[in-house]
């Protein structure tokens, strides 16, 4: 069998026989000639069946097959213009392995249609293409830590405590107790590095979002980091080189999957020459107050705030320095920072193209007193935290991490208008089925 990229590549000399098989992406016939354009997990192909060179039952099942019947055809290959890719097959036989019932997609359907058919709707070519994207960023991922000495390290997915803020917890019945779906790996990487000194992972995290909106899922994964004797400046340097080198890999390996998207590859292209730079929450609200954006100082960038700063680069960007009192309870004051306000010693990576935030990291903060000062002030009992207090009693150190929203980034590479489509089987606050 050859995949149908290696005939469109023109592998395969002109005149010579082959064997592929597929799936029938499109159908014409007229008279005694039928054109299925077949697909596999490589690309499409024109075949071209005539009546008289193959057996009339193989000929009528070729006219009958609809839209995904499963196909094995044998030919030559022959090139030919007209043909999408260029090249042929001119089949001498046609074996139907599985009809299809007429297809549930058709053009233009909703996207609600596509979503309630998402175990078909996968196939497209959109899906596979964003879908081998994603398998090249996870890969990046994965390469990038291990080739810069970090373990890989598994934390548990059950968790008893918040770490993001309760009201996106999902609650999971634990026997007759209760307990949580993890919203990050964090409180148990910071366990971690004491044995390791860099870990990486990469899992499913959930959040209950209360807000539908084209950047949010409930389930996805994230790729975090954390590391031992790490400041905040270097953790924002990992994150700058990590998030380079899924852009190069995704350009050395997916430029066919990125033209068949739509994508402007030049825009990622720069994100290649040029250094990311780094600015401060406070920097950041004057620049948009420039372009007629106000912000009070101390309150969280929104959508449009990140989208205003973003207008101004062409890279993702690092903002560092956000208020400490809007600041989840484990990032700690700065004490050197001039603000107008205390600020913590944490970034985010705002992506170009939208202002999309892919990264959020910090110092952690290694003072127990401020740590349960925090906890007290999001309502938290700092007793249920005292495994994590525990660490900063036995050889505490200085220490950074971050997460990287893993459909976030392919959503930004890919130019999706939803990161919905950077998963398979999305889950949102509307659903989760199929
Ligand atoms: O900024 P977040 O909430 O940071 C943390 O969870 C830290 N504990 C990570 C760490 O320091 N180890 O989430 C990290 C990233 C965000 O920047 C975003 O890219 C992504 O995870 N993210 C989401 N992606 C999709 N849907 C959601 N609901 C997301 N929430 C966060
Ligand atoms: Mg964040």
């Amino acid at each position: 069998m050859i995949p149908i990229s290696k005939v469109v590549a023109g592998e395969v000399p002109e005149g010579d026989e082959v064997e592929t098989r597929g799936w029938v992406w499109r159908t014409r016939s007229s008279g005694g000639i039928a054109f299925p354009i077949l697909r596999d997990s490589t690309g499409v192909l024109q075949v071209t069946v005539k009546k008289g060179n193959l057996p009339d039952a193989q000929f009528d099942d070729s006219v009958k097959a609809l839209v995904e019947s499963s196909v094995i055809v044998k030919g030559k290959a022959h090139k030919d213009k007209r043909a999408p890719g260029g090249w042929e097959i001119q089949a001498t036989e046609f074996k139907v392995v599985g009809f299809a019932q007429p297809f549930p997609i058709t053009k233009d359907q909703s996207e609600e249609w596509l979503r309630e058919n998402r175990h078909l709707w996968i196939r497209s070519r959109k899906m596979t293409a964003i879908m081998k994207v994603r398998h090249t960023v996870v890969g990046a991922i994965h390469q990038f830590f291990r080739e810069r000495g970090y373990y890989e390290f598994d934390p548990p997915i059950l968790q008893p405590n918040q770490c993001e803020g309760g009201s996106t917890l999902f609650e999971v019945k634990f026997y007759d107790q209760k307990t949580y779906l993890s919203q990050t790996w964090q409180l148990y990487a910071e366990a971690g590095i004491f044995a390791l000194e860099k870990i990486y992972d990469m899992a499913p995290t959930f959040r209950a979002e209360k807000s539908k909106t084209s950047r949010h899922l409930c389930e996805f994964w994230m790729a975090e980091m954390e590391a031992a004797w790490m400041d905040l400046h270097e953790c924002t340097e990992v994150a700058k080189e990590e998030v380079r080198f899924i852009v190069q890999k995704v350009l050395e390996s997916n430029r066919p999957e990125l033209e068949l998207l739509g994508r402007d590859v030049s825009r990622l292209d720069a994100c290649l020459k040029k250094p990311f730079p780094t600015i401060t929450y406070t920097e950041a609200l004057e620049l948009i107050r420039k372009d007629g954006i106000e912000l009070e100082w101390g309150r969280d960038l929104r959508t449009n705030e990140e989208e205003a700063i973003m207008k101004h680069f062409d890279t993702p960007v690092v903002v560092t320095h956000y208020p400490k009192a809007i600041m989840a309870f484990y990032k700690p004051v700065d004490p050197e920072a001039k603000a107008s306000g205390p600020v913590a010693k944490c970034f985010d990576m705002l992506a170009p193209e939208g202002g999309v935030e892919i990264v959020g990291g910090s110092e952690r903060d290694t003072s127990i007193e401020a740590l349960r000062e925090c906890l007290e002030r999001d309502g938290e009992n700092p007793e249920n935290y005292q495994f994590y207090i525990d660490l900063r009693l036995y050889g505490s150190v200085p220490h950074s991490g971050y997460g990287l929203g893993v459909e976030r980034v392919i959503g930004w590479i890919c130019g999706l208008d939803n990161i919905k489509d950077a998963i398979a089987f999305p889950r949102t606050g509307t659903r989760f089925t199929p």
